[in-house]
């Protein structure tokens, strides 16, 4: 695919469409050594593109850290394989240490949005792959703005007018996540989001919809409920809207949880090590956005 840069940000770094307006990679840049320039502008990138691929970058655990604290607040993971030094990491692995998984094996295999049970939108998800399996492990992400805009105006319309009702502990519980107890349940407030939401970055509107978190959508059964989920989850995520992340070790992987769904896939667990780390950053607030990111600055 030709290369191009990037209309909206930048000429300094070169990038190319991995899936055209959806899937971009960003192909000279080295976020360790990189200048203020250069990491502004791969910000930029990340803020108004969906998905970003960043190949062949060596980081250490802190400049996993770095990189995600430049794409939000990077939040603290309870529940997903925690990191047992820094909790803003999650690791993803099915490698043991005395017979005990060191993270999640199996996070993720089936499709869904992160931050659904956050009353505030636009978080950011990241995966870092330090040893990715040569085949199996792809990680797909469905474009839910192209999926919206493609229906009919008249269904566009009937669709914005519904809210999904969203809880965390129902999706800790339905995967197994962690024994919750009455007091954690009572604080895991229930969350109301419209199925279709607006991105702040350009008012694109897209599916905000997932399996794990929804409870039901207001004013329905749960049984018709659960049926437009679903029926609306496999439409999103026909192959014309997906793209398809095939792994390699160092791969850099982002994107945006307003715009899009995800999902990850099985591999031969009896054959191959995966060693994979998760930040999951939250909105910078507005005003603050650029302050957090000169912040951050001095640290490169
Ligand atoms: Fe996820």
């Amino acid at each position: 695919m030709a290369t191009s840069t990037m209309e909206a940000g930048t000429t300094l770094l070169r990038t190319r469409w991995l899936k055209p307006s959806f899937a971009i990679e960003i192909l000279d840049i080295d976020l360790p050594t990189a200048s203020k320039d250069e990491l502004l502008a791969f910000d930029d990138i990340c803020r108004r593109t969906a998905v970003v691929v960043v190949r062949n970058q060596t980081l250490s655990d802190e400049q996993v850290l770095d990189v995600s604290g430049r794409l939000g607040k990077v939040s603290a993971q309870q529940y997903t394989g925690p990191h047992p030094k820094y909790p803003g990491i999650s690791i993803l692995s099915n490698k043991k240490v005395d017979g005990k998984y060191i993270g999640t094996p199996d996070a993720g295999r089936n499709w869904h949005t992160d931050g659904t049970t956050y009353a505030k939108l636009g978080l950011t998800t990241m995966l870092y792959g330090i040893e990715c399996p040569p085949e199996g492990s792809d990680t797909l992400i469905a474009d839910a703005a192209a999926a919206f805009e493609s229906l009919p105006l008249e269904r566009q319309r009937e669709l914005e007018k519904l809210n999904v009702v969203h809880n965390r502990g129902h999706l800790i519980q339905k995967y197994n996540r962690a024994a919750l107890s009455p007091e954690e349940l009572a604080k895991m407030q229930d969350v109301i989001h419209p199925v279709v939401v607006k991105s702040a970055v350009d008012g694109r509107k897209s599916f905000f919809i997932t399996n794990g978190s929804t409870k039901s959508v207001q004013g329905m059964s749960q049984e018709d409920g659960w049926a437009l989920i679903k029926e609306l989850i496999a439409y999103t995520v026909q192959e014309q809207f997906v793209y398809r992340h095939k792994w390699q070790d160092k791969d850099v992987l982002i994107w945006n949880d307003v715009g899009t769904l995800h999902s990850a896939t099985p591999y031969d667990e009896t054959k191959y090590e995966r060693l994979v780390y998760r930040t999951w950053m939250r909105p910078f607030d507005v005003v603050s956005a650029t302050t957090a990111i000169e912040e951050l600055l001095p640290a490169h």
